[in-house]
């Protein structure tokens, strides 16, 4: 059994202090995410259990504590993929959601489409009564007067004891944005991707994320023989190369080898492995 679950809590820049509690934010999230595959759960159940934890969390930029656009809103994007189907539910640009990933797995589970935005997107939660709030509720007081982005997108990836593989990423996007902009994480193989062979959530500057399908292109390297640790670092050197921008990203291949690289000088991750592995890393 190769079951085993990563998550990050976002790519960026974040004092020593700030760093343990996101540690220990990442740690809770994995937890949660390893308890529903202990359980025999899938993987698309433990990835979204793991990022509704973050979401949950007014440390992360997702959800509760989602960074604010130039009008001072919230504006969220999520995603989930399913690796075994190729299913996969997204949503973009949307207010008063407290977990935007519940509302992408609903996308996914009963819906025609991948991908739903802003009111199109509120009015599917109303009718399949996820839970909307006023999207005040999703302000924290440091957001208010925080002028800079300094941390990042949440995500997670998971294999189950099936061997199914998942990913979710869920985000408030970057600080000052204009009203309606979607980055990365809601596009499928950009910011979040999963196939039989690999799972892979981004956390970075959205706009080169995109330019270059990062999730996708990590995954790609699978496909040429890299294992996860060593596609991770790859994928990440091409972007740089690419791009000269920041970003970070987690993945599991098959066998459940778990791989994280950045640009950015942090990037909080913790993992779990069947036989009790944590792991843990800035
Ligand atoms: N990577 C998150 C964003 O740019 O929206």
């Amino acid at each position: 059994m190769h079951l085993a679950i990563l998550v990050h809590g976002g790519a960026g820049e974040v004092s020593a202090a700030s760093l343990e509690d996101r540690q220990r934010g990442c740690h809770a999230a994995a937890a949660a995410g390893y308890a529903v595959l202990k359980q025999g759960g899938g993987a698309v159940d433990a990835v979204q259990a793991a990022v509704a934890v973050l979401e949950d969390n007014p440390l992360f930029n997702a959800g509760t504590g989602s960074t604010l656009n130039r009008e001072g809103r919230v504006e969220t994007d999520a995603a989930i993929m399913d690796g075994a189907t190729l299913k996969a539910g997204a949503v973009a640009a949307v207010s008063g959601i407290r977990n935007p990933i519940r509302l992408a797995r609903r996308v996914m589970d009963s819906s025609r489409h991948i991908l739903l935005a802003a009111e199109g997107a509120l009015r599917f939660a109303r009718q399949q009564g996820i839970e909307v709030c006023d999207p005040r509720e999703l302000v924290v007081p440091g957001q208010r007067t925080r002028w800079e982005r300094e941390h990042g997108t949440v995500g997670a990836v998971a294999l189950d004891s099936h061997g199914r593989l998942a990913a979710a990423t869920s985000t408030g996007g970057i600080f000052d944005k204009l009203p309606g902009r979607v980055g990365d994480t809601p596009l499928i193989g950009c910011g979040t991707y999963a196939d039989a062979r690999g799972a892979v959530s981004c956390t970075g500057h959205g706009e080169d994320i995109i330019r270059t399908t990062l999730a996708r292109s990590a995954v790609h390297l699978l496909e040429q023989g890299l294992d996860a640790p060593a596609a991770a670092e790859l994928a990440i050197r091409h972007f740089v190369d690419m791009t000269h921008s920041e970003a970070g990203l987690i993945m599991l291949d098959h066998q459940g080898r778990m791989g994280y690289a950045r640009s950015t000088t942090h990037l909080p991750v913790c993992g779990m492995t069947a036989d009790g592995t944590l792991i843990s890393a800035a």
